[in-house]
């Protein structure tokens, strides 16, 4: 940004996607099922409902090629609009799915507790259930604690429930790792001693437990399951486990709202990595675009660009002609004018945001760009 004067900065930046933090604080933008479980990457529930509010009507069909945590189909369903939305990591579809389920909220909370209690009466099990990720990453206590919350949900909750207490235990088990808390988003080793830490600006001891979390985030997530009961609508929603590159979509849909990976700079599977050893779920980050672990040399780069060209290119076939296509990226690689052009999108407006509210490691202020496409044609 060196050289660009603070007017010829803002001059393109669109106000009304811009927030202070005063304007729209943490509370609002984790408001309900948003903040049911950490997500590194996904993008503002408001941003949402601007987007949709200007390009799309009620009963419309809203599709989300890199759903991630759900934030688009949670805000297409408020607004009333019905929902696709696929994603190629299976946690985070599990993510997804459990925030748009309408559940019965009694039966619910019932069972989710009994779980807990069942589970607090029973004690740890033994550590040794668990795989070597496992038993390197937790104490002894916390593993045998989740190992044991796990054997009761699965033997005492059908699929809906069941899947929420999975989302509660991967929420307990990143807790409970045996990490740094400044370092809670891809720590490195295991934090074994007492720490010196940079967050807290004092000695901090290693996590030793994972029931006080497990319960906290049983209380927390029924709190929020009913807080969005009381916005959703009965609108379909469809999550799907799949490479958008190739999917066939379930419903007609009527456009994108959506913000894709950046290259090289996160692991949408490795951010989960509990999650995916506590619950044995299936591992494609082989073929997660633009992976961190990928990098960003010319060639990453290359592939980058064909694997986003291919996923817009195979929605838009399946678009109307004309459907409204929001992308919201941080595109400092100008790689997006090539995307857009091989993947039958025509590029209306784009408008600058001004993002200042990370946190973690990604502190500090930057912009990100909406593209605000639609589907020219036949590619
Ligand atoms: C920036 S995140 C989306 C965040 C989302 N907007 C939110 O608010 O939670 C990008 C997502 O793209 C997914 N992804 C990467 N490659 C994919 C592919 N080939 N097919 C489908 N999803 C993919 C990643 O797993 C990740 O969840």
């Amino acid at each position: 940004m060196a050289g660009i004067s603070q007017d010829a900065l803002y001059a393109d930046i669109d106000l009304e996607l811009s927030w202070s933090e005063q304007e729209l604080p943490q509370a609002a933008r984790t408001k309900h099922v948003h903040k049911l479980h950490p997500y590194l990457g996904k993008y503002v529930p408001q941003l949402v409902e601007v987007f949709l509010e200007r390009y799309f009507a009620p009963g419309a069909c809203v599709y989300d090629p890199f759903v991630g945590s759900g934030t688009t189909l949670v805000e297409a369903n408020a607004f009333g609009a019905d929902s696709v939305g696929a994603d190629i990591s299976v946690f985070n579809c599990l993510l997804s799915r459990v925030k748009v389920t309408q559940y019965s909220l009694g039966t619910l909370e019932l069972s989710l507790r009994s779980t807990l209690e069942e589970a607090r009466q029973a004690g740890p099990l033994p550590t040794n259930l668990g795989g070597k990720w496992l038993r390197r990453w937790y104490s002894k206590q916390a593993l045998g604690e989740l190992l044991r919350y796990r054997a009761v949900a699965c033997a005492r909750l059908d699929d809906h429930a069941l899947d929420v207490a999975k989302v509660i235990l991967s929420r307990a088990a990143r807790s409970a790792r045996l990490t740094a808390h400044y370092d809670l988003d891809f720590p490195s080793s295991p934090m074994r001693q007492p720490y010196f830490c940079h967050k807290h600006r004092r000695v901090c001891t290693p996590v030793g437990e994972a029931a006080k979390f497990l319960a906290r985030y049983t209380a927390d997530t029924v709190r929020r399951i009913r807080e969005f009961d009381d916005v959703r609508t009965k609108r379909a929603v469809e999550v799907i486990h799949a490479d958008s590159r190739t999917l066939d979509l379930p419903m007609p849909a009527h456009g994108i709202i959506t913000s894709p990976p950046y290259p090289g700079l996160i692991d949408y599977h490795e951010q989960h990595r509990y999650a995916y050893e506590l619950l044995e779920l299936e591992d494609r980050s082989e073929v997660e675009i633009g992976r961190a672990r990928r990098g960003t040399s010319r060639q990453a780069l290359r592939e980058y660009v064909e694997g986003m060209v291919a996923v817009f290119a195979n929605a838009s076939r399946q678009l109307p002609v004309g459907a409204p296509v929001v992308i919201v990226v941080n595109d400092s690689r100008g790689l997006y004018p090539d995307v857009l052009d091989n993947a039958g999108l025509r590029l209306e407006r784009s408008v600058t945001r001004h993002v200042n509210r990370r946190t973690g490691r990604r502190a500090g202020q930057f912009f990100e760009s909406v593209l605000v496409c639609n589907v020219a044609g036949r590619v």
